[in-house]
C-alpha cells in the first residue's frame, strides 16, 4: 500500500467512525426525548386534580336586621362562585345546590346550573342568593351575633363532573365547598372568609 492510500484509507474509517458517532447520538436523544415526554405525559398531564370550588368576597345588596326583642335576618346578594380548573383539559359538572346555613340550620340556597370549566381556568359564576332567619330556633345566638354587628354563614356544596384530557382520557371528580363568612351589618360587606 502507498502512504496516499494508507491515509485515504484512514480518513475512510475516521468518517464512518464519526459518522456511527452521530447515529449512537442521535438515537440516544430521541430515547430520552421520548421518556420525558412519557414522563411529563404521565406526572403532569394526567395528573386529574379536583377543581377548587368557592364563593369569593361579595357585598350584601339588601340587609334587614330585626331588633333585640325579635332578632332576626333577611338579605340578598349575588354570591361570586368560583370553580378553579388546574386540569390540562375541561371540566364538565353537573346542576348542583350550594346551602347556606347559619348556626347549622338552613336559611337559604342557590342553584348552580351545569357547565363547564375550561382548562386551567377559573369558572366564573354570580348565583343570586336570599337568605332569612325565619328557619332558626328562638334558642340561636342570633341576639348576641346582631347587636355585635356580625353575621357569620357557612356555605356548602359539592359539584361532580368529569375532566377529559387530550380529548380522550376522562376522570370523575367530586369538589367539596366549606366556606365561612362573615358579614359586617353595618358596611353590608364580608369581614372575613375562609373557605375549605
Ligand atoms: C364593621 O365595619 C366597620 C367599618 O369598617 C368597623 O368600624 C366595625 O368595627 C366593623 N364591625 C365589626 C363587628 O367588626
Ligand atoms: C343541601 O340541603 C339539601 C336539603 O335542603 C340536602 O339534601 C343536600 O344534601 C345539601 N347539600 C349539601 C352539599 O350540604
Ligand atoms: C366545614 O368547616 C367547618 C369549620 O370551618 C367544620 O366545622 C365543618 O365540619 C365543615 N363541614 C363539612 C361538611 O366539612
Amino acid at each position: 500500500m502507498s502512504k496516499d492510500n494508507e491515509s485515504l484509507h484512514y480518513m475512510d474509517e475516521e468518517a464512518r467512525r464519526k459518522k456511527k458517532m452521530k447515529w449512537t447520538i442521535g438515537i440516544v436523544a430521541f430515547v430520552i426525548f421520548q421518556v420525558v415526554q412519557a414522563l411529563f405525559f404521565v406526572l403532569v398531564i394526567m395528573k386529574f386534580k379536583s377543581p377548587k370550588f368557592r364563593v369569593a368576597e361579595f357585598e350584601v345588596q339588601t340587609l334587614t336586621v330585626g331588633t333585640q326583642a325579635s332578632p332576626s335576618f333577611a338579605m340578598t346578594f349575588d354570591a361570586p362562585i368560583q370553580i378553579k380548573n388546574t386540569n390540562w383539559g375541561p371540566f364538565k359538572y353537573g346542576v348542583s345546590t350550594i346551602n347556606f346555613t347559619y348556626g347549622g340550620v338552613q336559611v337559604g340556597q342557590t342553584i348552580i346550573p351545569k357547565s363547564k370549566a375550561n382548562f386551567k381556568s377559573t369558572k366564573k359564576i354570580n348565583a343570586p342568593v336570599a337568605l332569612s332567619s325565619s328557619a332558626l330556633p328562638s334558642s340561636s345566638n342570633l341576639v348576641s351575633e346582631l347587636s355585635s354587628g356580625i353575621i357569620t354563614l357557612n356555605s356548602q356544596g359539592e359539584i361532580k363532573g368529569k375532566i377529559t384530557v387530550m380529548f380522550m382520557f376522562k376522570k370523575t371528580k367530586t369538589s367539596q365547598m366549606n366556606c365561612t363568612m362573615a358579614i359586617n351589618t353595618t358596611t353590608k360587606a364580608v369581614q372575613s372568609l375562609s373557605c375549605k
